[in-house]
């Protein structure tokens, strides 16, 4: 197994936590070979990060290995001294976290940060290094390349911004990738278009990935072996094919049988409207100049009308961007929109805003991720970390309060929805 392009035998990784140490990863044996994809899966905390991010010493200081060792090309990772790690960093194996924001620096134009990651390895010039960021972004896919050389992370949709986290990973053509929940973030659309992507640059230059994730579907579309985590360790691994059909292990089997399958309970047809709505609008107004004049409107959501019944699921779906969550913030009133919203029969239009507060107790959200941004916030920049604020805040272009995320002042009359009344 030493022979292996990559091995990891016996890993263990446990974490000082004051006086008291948890153990996270115990006895962990996996190999790869050149070219071939591993698939790690299992359950939330079950070490399937801490096990990628040991590869290359990524873990905190509290992190200690009490076993074990990893043999990149023969050599130990863990016993390596930091100058020689460095060397394989970003060179030879490289990593894409699922979430694209918080690995790129928000901070930084996207070229920078290419630029930085082949200065890091290579000794080229600037020019050249432009040229081959600008090439790479071309070949992750990347509509007009140019712009996106000197765009902020903000400024790209999480796909651009997962094909720019790919770019960076693979422009040292690194012999190992280790994508950790790729493509989580991304909606089924932009998921399959990377999935794609980084088979297809694995097959151009021969790479091995350790891929990681939840969904046992992807796997079985694109792992040549798959190991199963549990609680820290190596349950079973196997041939996806044998892994779906006769799964030796009693977790792998529960892995299988808890993928979403058959239809929901059913439900009565005369059960009770709890919410309407109808004809529901939310513009973005576009502002422009000094005096930020409204010189047109992202219709985040454009006339959609549905009603709710007692309990009973409606889903929604949709592409990334097409409004689903701003639907969702329209609905518990969290900004400007038009359109009718009853709420068994309240009007949900006509309230003022404490009895709106009341009302919200009745309807709920969870957001996909702990924190979110600003449901005004279509730009996506300024996100903060933090709870989500229940009661309404004015709008860009509603006048109702003072100017908020600096999206310039409105010129709308008070509490109507703005964005609308231009
Ligand atoms: N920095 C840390 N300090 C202490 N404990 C940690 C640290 N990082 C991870 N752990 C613990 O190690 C265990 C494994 O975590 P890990 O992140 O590897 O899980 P995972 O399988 O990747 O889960 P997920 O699917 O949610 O990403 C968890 O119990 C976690 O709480
Ligand atoms: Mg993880």
């Amino acid at each position: 197994m030493k022979d292996a392009l990559l091995a990891i035998e016996n890993l263990s990784v446990s974490f000082h936590m004051g006086k008291r140490t948890t153990k996270a990863v115990e006895n962990v044996s996996l190999y790869l070979e050149k070219g071939e994809t591993l698939g790690l899966v299992g359950e939330s905390g079950s070490g399937k990060t801490v096990t990628a991010m040991s590869i290359l010493r990524l873990l905190p200081g509290s992190a200690v290995y009490p076993s074990g060792a990893i043999y990149f090309n023969g050599k130990d990772c863990l016993g390596m001294d930091e100058e020689d790690l460095r060397k394989i960093r970003g060179n030879r194996i490289s990593v894409v976290f699922q979430q694209p924001m918080t690995s790129l620096n928000p901070l930084h134009r996207i070229g920078k940060q290419i630029r930085e990651t082949l200065f890091l390895h290579q000794a080229i010039s600037h020019t050249q290094a432009d040229q081959k960021a600008l090439a790479w972004l071309d070949r992750v896919g990347l509509k007009n390349p140019a712009t996106k050389l000197t765009a902020f992370p903000h400024q790209l949709s999480g796909g651009e911004r997962q094909r720019v986290m790919i770019a960076m990973a693979l422009i040292n053509e690194p012999d190992i990738l280790i994508a950790d929940e790729p493509t989580t973030a991304l909606d089924v659309t932009v998921q399959a278009q990377i999935l794609d992507l980084i088979q297809d640059l694995q097959k151009e230059l021969g790479m091995a990935i350790l891929f990681i994730t939840h969904d046992l579907g992807i796997l079985k579309k694109i792992a040549d072996r798959v190991a199963v985590m549990k609680e820290g360790q190596i349950v079973e691994t196997n041939v996806p094919d044998l892994i779906f059909k006769a799964p030796a292990h009693p977790y792998t089997r529960h892995l299988i049988d808890s993928e979403p399958r058959g239809g929901p309970d059913p439900v009565g047809d005369g059960d009770q409207t709890l919410l309407e709505v109808s004809g529901l609008k939310v513009w973005f107004p576009i502002q422009k100049g000094i005096l930020r004049r409204t010189v047109g409107h992202v219709k985040a959501v454009d006339g959609i009308s549905f009603t709710l019944k007692r309990g009973h699921t409606l889903g929604i779906v949709g592409e990334s961007g097409s409004g689903k969550t701003t639907a969702g913030f329209a609905i518990l009133k969290l900004n400007n929109s038009m359109g009718k919203i009853l709420l068994g029969e309240n009007s949900l239009n006509d309230m003022a805003s404490a009895e709106i507060r009341e009302l919200r107790k009745r309807m709920q959200i969870i957001f996909r991720t702990p924190w979110q941004p600003e449901p005004q916030d279509v730009r996506g920049a300024n996100h903060r970390r933090g709870p989500v604020h229940t009661r309404p805040r004015p709008q860009p272009g509603t006048g109702g309060g003072k100017d908020h995320g600096g999206h310039g002042k409105s010129r709308a009359g008070p509490g109507g929805p703005g964005p609308l009344s231009q």
